[in-house]
């Protein structure tokens, strides 16, 4: 069992399978995008299901695919198919933008995934192009249609609220926990590498900034109220409307943190293990491991160095890696 240095139990690793991805969201990169890795420096899925092998022997029970957006990695069903097979793995799941989820929705589902989250953060399609600079709303629709029908549940659906963006369409989104039943979630914008204009008819980045409290006394008009029976094991603190089967999360990183309760490890892409997504503090294994070294103590190494909180209090933000690259 990995323990880091303040007892917290490390039982979820978190895989960045790409750096790339399909959309470019304002929030999450320039416009222009950001160089990417190259083959040979990104993990195959032979090493990625050794390192889960690895992880799973000494307590890892749950993997989280992402990216980048993790479907634009080709055969990315040959991936959860290894992990899912893995003794000790009990939950493969995926944070996908959904675009690829029409496509893939089944063949994921026979590979052994269990469920998805998916980022949405409007039900507007022209608005959504423009968040996501040309992506389409229907596709992503149509994919959570086909991940229900393919048995991805529960469905969780993640906005990323934006004072002046989206923020009017909190309640609609809500909404979707009702008429659906889907778990959504609200997530505070955070601070990493998204803080240059995003351009035309949208405000400045540091003014879209929306605080948790907030958004809850807001959504208490229509109803939002807290639940005590947490079916979730994230950081999210649950709430619920009247009658609606999905629950309402918030992900409070920078008001609030939950670093206390926090059970994950990160592995990058390009194969370096990241203790926390809010530091810098990486260490290697890509070397190692092709050179077919010990990567235990490196796991070990990573376990010590998980600080016992983040750094975004003091206004400190990471600066090495955007949230494409880390992988949220
Ligand atoms: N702040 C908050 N959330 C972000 N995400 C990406 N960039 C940011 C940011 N700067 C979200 C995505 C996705 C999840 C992986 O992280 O919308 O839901
Ligand atoms: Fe792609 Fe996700 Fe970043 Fe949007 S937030 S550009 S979907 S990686």
């Amino acid at each position: 069992m990995f323990i880091d240095r303040y007892g917290r139990k490390i039982t979820y690793l978190r895989i960045s399978v790409t750096d790339r991805c399909n959309i470019r969201c304002v929030y999450c990169m320039p416009a222009e995008g950001i160089l990417q890795s190259t083959h040979q420096a990104i993990l195959r899925y032979e090493e990625i299901a050794l390192i889960v092998r690895l992880a799973a022997e000494h307590g890892i029970t749950e993997v989280r695919l992402t990216g980048g957006e993790p479907l634009v990695r080709a055969d990315l069903p040959d991936l959860i198919r290894m992990i899912a097979g893995t003794p000790g793995i009990e939950d493969v799941s995926l944070t996908t933008n959904g675009l690829l989820l029409g496509k893939m929705a089944k063949e994921l589902a026979e590979a052994g995934l269990r469920r998805v989250n998916v980022s949405l953060d409007t039900l507007n399609p022209e608005r959504f192009a423009r968040i996501t600079r040309g992506g389409s709303l229907q596709k992503v629709l149509d994919g959570l249609d086909l991940a229900e029908v393919w048995g991805l549940l529960p469905i969780k659906i993640n906005m990323v609220v934006m004072r002046g963006v989206n923020d009017d369409e909190m309640e609609s989104m809500a909404q979707l926990s009702v008429t659906r039943g889907w778990h959504v979630r609200f997530i505070e914008i955070m601070p990493i590498q998204n803080q240059t204009p995003w351009g035309e008819g949208f405000p400045m980045p540091a003014d879209t900034y929306y605080p948790i409290p907030e958004m809850i006394e807001r959504l208490k008009e229509a109803g939002l109220q807290k639940v005590d029976d947490k079916v979730g094991s994230g950081p999210a603190v649950e709430y619920c409307l009247p009658g609606a089967f999905g629950r309402i999360g918030f992900i409070t990183p920078v008001s609030e943190p939950f670093c206390s309760q926090c059970n994950r490890l990160r592995l990058t892409a390009d194969g370096n293990l990241r203790p926390c997504l809010m530091s810098d503090i990486e260490v290697p294994i890509l070397q190692t491991l092709r050179e077919g070294g010990d990567i235990l103590p490196l796991f070990e190494q990573a376990v010590l160095l998980k600080p016992e909180a983040h750094e975004l209090q003091d206004q400190h933000a990471p600066a090495g890696r955007c949230m494409r690259q880390i992988g949220g």
